[in-house]
C-alpha cells in the first residue's frame, strides 16, 4: 500500500510514521510519500523518520517531493494534514478575535471561521486534484477545522474522504477506564460535529453504564472532562461533552483566560516549532530525541488555560503519550485495506443519521468501517440543547463554504455573525475587516 501525506513536513508526521512502523501485517503501508511546499520542513521531518526507522527491517520506505501530481499518482491512501498560513496564521486568528473580545481558538468560534475561510479554498483545490489523479484513493483528512474541511472535500470526493479527530476517542477511552470497562468492547454513544459532540451513553453487554458515572462525583472528578466541566454541570446535562465544548459552556472565563495569557496557543507553538525546525538544520542535533521533547512539551501544555479556569490541574500521565490521532488513522486504513470490520468515531456525510441535518452535512459519529468505506451507525436523536448548537454551527460552516465558493464578503460576515460565540453583527463585520487585513490568503473575499 502506498500512502501520501500532504503536509509531509508537518510536526505530527512522525506520530503517523511511528504507528506504521508497528504494523507488520500483510497489506500494510510499504511506502510513504511526503509532499510539502516547504523543503526545509520536509528535510527536518525526513531526518526524524530516518532515526525512527533505524533497526526496523521492514520499515516503510519514504520519498519526499514538492511535486503534487507526482505525490498523488498511484497513492492508495492520501492523508491531508496541511496548515494554510502556518502557525503564524493561527496566532493571527487568535489575536484578531481576542482584540474584539471573542474567542480566537483554532477550530472554535471566530478563530475557527477565519482558519476555515483560509483553508477551504486550498483543501478544495487539493480534493479536485486528487479526484483527477488518484480517483480510487481513500482520503483521510486531519486538516482542521476537520469537520468543515472534510465537508468541503466531500463535494469533490464523495464518501472517499473521511475526517478524523482524536478527541472523541480519547474521551471514550477515559470514560471507559473510569468505569472499569474495556474501551475496545464498550459501545460509545457519541455524536455531533467535530469538536462539538457529546457522549450520551456507554454500553457494556447491553447495559448503559453512563448513569453510574454521572451519579458518582468521585468518579466524575477522576478524569479530564469531569474536572473540566465539573460534576454538577455534567449531571445536569446528562452527558459528557467533548473537551472543546468548554469554550461554549464556560466561554466568558475561557476568553478572559486567553486574553490574559502571556502568549496565545498559536504564538507559543509558533515559537516552539521554529525552535525545532531551526535545530534540525544542525546535522549534529539528535532528530528523534529533539522532536520527542518538543512533542511532550506540546502535549503537556494542551488546553492549559481551560484547565486553569476549571481548576482541573495538570493533564494525566496516560493522556500525554498521544496515540489517539495516529492510531485512529491506522485503524481506519487497516479496516479499509483489509476489509477488517471496525467501529470508529469519524467525520462522514450524515446521510440520514441526524434528522435535523441534510444528507451532505458532515457529522462526527460512530461508523462501521470495511472495504467499502465508513458507514455511519444509527443513533438516538440529539436533545434540543445539542440540536441548537449543532444546527447553528452547521449554518456557520455552510456560510464559510458559500464565502469560499463565491468570494462573497457578505457570506463571510454571515458566518461570523451566526456563530453562537460572536455576540454582535458589528463585531462580525469588524472581524472580517481585521482578518482580511492580516491574512493575504483571504484576499479572495474582495471579489465583487
Ligand atoms: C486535539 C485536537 C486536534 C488538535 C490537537 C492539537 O487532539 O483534537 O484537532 O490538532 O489537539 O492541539 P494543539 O493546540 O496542540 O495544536
Ligand atoms: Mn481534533
Amino acid at each position: 500500500m502506498k500512502l501520501t501525506i500532504l503536509g509531509g513536513g508537518g510536526f505530527r508526521v512522525p506520530l503517523v510514521y511511528g504507528a506504521l512502523l508497528g504494523d507488520h501485517a500483510e497489506g500494510r503501508v510499504s511506502r510513504v510519500t511526503l509532499y510539502d511546499t516547504d523543503a526545509g520542513r520536509l528535510a527536518a521531518v525526513a531526518r526524524v523518520l530516518r532515526e525512527q526507522a533505524a533497526g526496523v527491517p521492514d520499515a516503510p520506505g519514504t520519498v519526499v517531493t514538492d511535486d503534487l501530481d507526482e505525490a498523488l499518482r498511484g497513492a492508495d491512501f492520501v492523508f491531508s494534514a496541511i496548515r494554510v498560513g502556518g502557525l503564524e496564521g493561527r496566532a493571527a486568528d487568535e489575536r484578531v478575535a481576542l482584540d474584539e473580545g471573542v474567542l480566537g481558538q483554532e477550530t472554535v468560534g471566530a478563530g475557527g471561521i477565519a482558519f476555515g475561510l483560509r483553508t477551504v479554498p486550498v483543501a478544495t483545490a487539493l480534493a479536485r486534484r486528487i479526484a483527477r489523479l488518484a480517483p480510487d484513493a481513500w482520503v483521510i483528512n486531519f486538516t482542521n477545522p476537520a469537520g468543515l474541511v472534510t465537508e468541503a472535500m466531500s463535494r469533490h470526493l464523495g464518501d472517499r474522504v473521511i475526517g478524523i479527530c482524536d478527541s472523541p476517542v480519547g474521551l471514550g477511552r477515559r470514560i471507559a477506564r473510569v468505569l472499569g470497562a474495556d474501551p475496545d468492547r464498550a459501545w460509545i454513544d457519541y455524536v455531533g460535529l467535530n469538536h462539538l459532540g457529546w457522549v450520551r451513553g456507554l454500553r457494556v453487554g447491553g447495559r448503559d453504564e453512563l448513569p453510574r458515572l454521572l451519579g458518582d462525583p468521585a468518579l466524575l472528578g477522576s478524569f479530564e472532562e469531569g474536572r473540566l466541566f465539573g460534576p454538577d454541570w455534567l449531571r445536569s446535562l446528562g452527558a459528557v461533552p467533548n473537551e472543546y465544548l468548554h469554550y461554549y459552556y464556560f466561554n466568558r472565563e475561557a476568553v478572559r483566560a486567553y486574553r490574559e495569557a502571556e502568549q496565545t496557543r498559536g504564538a507559543f507553538l509558533r515559537e516552539q516549532q521554529e525552535g525545532f525546525y531551526a535545530r534540525m538544520k544542525d546535522p549534529e542535533a539528535p532528530a528523534l530525541a529533539t522532536w520527542d521533547r518538543t512533542r511532550a512539551e506540546r502535549e503537556a501544555t494542551y488546553m492549559s488555560e481551560n484547565r486553569e479556569v476549571a481548576g482541573a490541574g495538570e493533564r494525566e500521565e496516560s493522556d500525554l503519550g498521544s496515540g489517539g490521532y495516529e492510531q485512529v488513522a491506522l485503524a481506519l486504513m487497516r479496516a479499509v485495506a483489509r476489509d477488517e470490520r471496525a467501529t470508529l468515531i469519524l467525520n462522514v456525510r450524515n446521510r440520514g443519521t441526524l434528522s435535523v441535518l441534510d444528507a451532505d452535512a458532515v457529522i462526527e459519529v460512530p461508523c462501521l468501517v470495511d472495504a467499502n468505506g465508513a458507514h455511519p451507525v444509527a443513533v438516538d436523536p440529539l436533545p434540543y440543547h445539542a440540536v441548537g448548537l449543532v444546527t447553528a454551527v452547521k449554518a456557520v460552516e455552510r456560510a464559510v463554504l458559500d464565502a469560499a465558493d463565491s468570494g462573497s464578503r457578505e457570506a463571510a460576515v454571515r458566518a461570523f455573525a451566526l456563530h453562537p460565540l460572536v455576540d454582535s453583527v458589528s463585531v462580525a463585520r469588524r472581524l472580517v475587516e481585521g482578518y482580511t487585513r492580516v491574512h493575504p490568503g483571504l484576499a479572495y473575499l474582495d471579489r465583487p
